[in-house]
């Protein structure tokens, strides 16, 4: 992980945005290096829409105006974090328990850009652990359905509540976060489907299909890749 390729991703994201566009604002370390650079452009008439608390705090704190995905009909451009870019830019996110608002405001968006350090890249998903977005009432009985749904697809180790120092983790949504450790993801459309089918779980990390265009930091510069 890279602080500088985090850093040159999301500046090379901010030019992109142009005066008076509606634009998403991601979650996590790289999302902010974004915000940051927007923030510093001071362009007029944007209108920010933030896919967490802590992005919306980082967005008022550095005097950019906020609306809410109610307030507007579509956004432009959002630009956004991920834990994994994969083949095709399928990508896996939730990392920072942002998933479900992230993944409406990229369904709301004309344009996607996903912005990652040079070690997010992978030639396929499911190292990092695909978070899994589950309704807290009785949540271990979706875990239950969730390990199932795992073991169809060769998944062996059933998936975790994640827990911090305070206990657990909850989501701005107020729901919990079940993390699965798949080693790999052989054909993540199916997994992606087969999870939504499991009453209790409200969204997954799985963002297939969503990006338009990923800026990858490096240490040579960023790298553009297309799906
Ligand atoms: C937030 O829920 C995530 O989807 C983040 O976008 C993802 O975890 C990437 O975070 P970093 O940029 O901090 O690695």
């Amino acid at each position: 992980m890279s602080d500088h390729q985090k850093q040159i991703a999301g500046e090379a994201a901010a030019e992109r945005v142009e005066a008076g566009m509606v634009v998403g604002l991601g979650t996590g370390s790289t999302a902010a290096w974004f915000v940051k650079a927007l923030a510093a452009r001071n362009l007029s008439g944007l209108r920010c829409v933030p896919t967490s608390e802590k992005t919306a705090d980082l967005a008022r704190e550095l005097g950019l105006p906020l609306v809410t995905l109610e307030d507007v009909s579509k956004i432009d451009l959002t630009v956004d974090g991920a834990d994994e870019v994969g083949p095709g830019l399928a990508l896996i996110k939730g990392g920072g328990a942002a998933l479900l608002r992230e993944k409406l405001v990229w369904e709301a968006s004309s344009r996607c850009i996903v912005i990652a350090d040079a070690a997010k890249v992978v030639p396929i998903l499911g190292a990092f652990p695909l978070p899994i977005e589950v309704v807290a009432f009785g949540h271990k009985t979706t875990g239950n359905r969730i390990a199932d749904v795992l073991i169809d697809h060769e998944i062996q180790m059933p998936a975790r509540l994640r827990q911090a120092d305070r206990g657990v983790v909850r989501t701005d949504g107020g729901n919990v976060i079940y993390d699965a450790k798949c080693q790999a993801i052989h054909d993540p459309v199916r997994l992606a489907d087969d999870l939504k089918l499991i009453t209790g779980v409200v969204e997954h990390g799985l963002f297939l299909d969503l990006a338009d265009e990923a800026i990858i930091g490096t240490d040579a510069g960023v790298e553009i890749r297309l799906p």
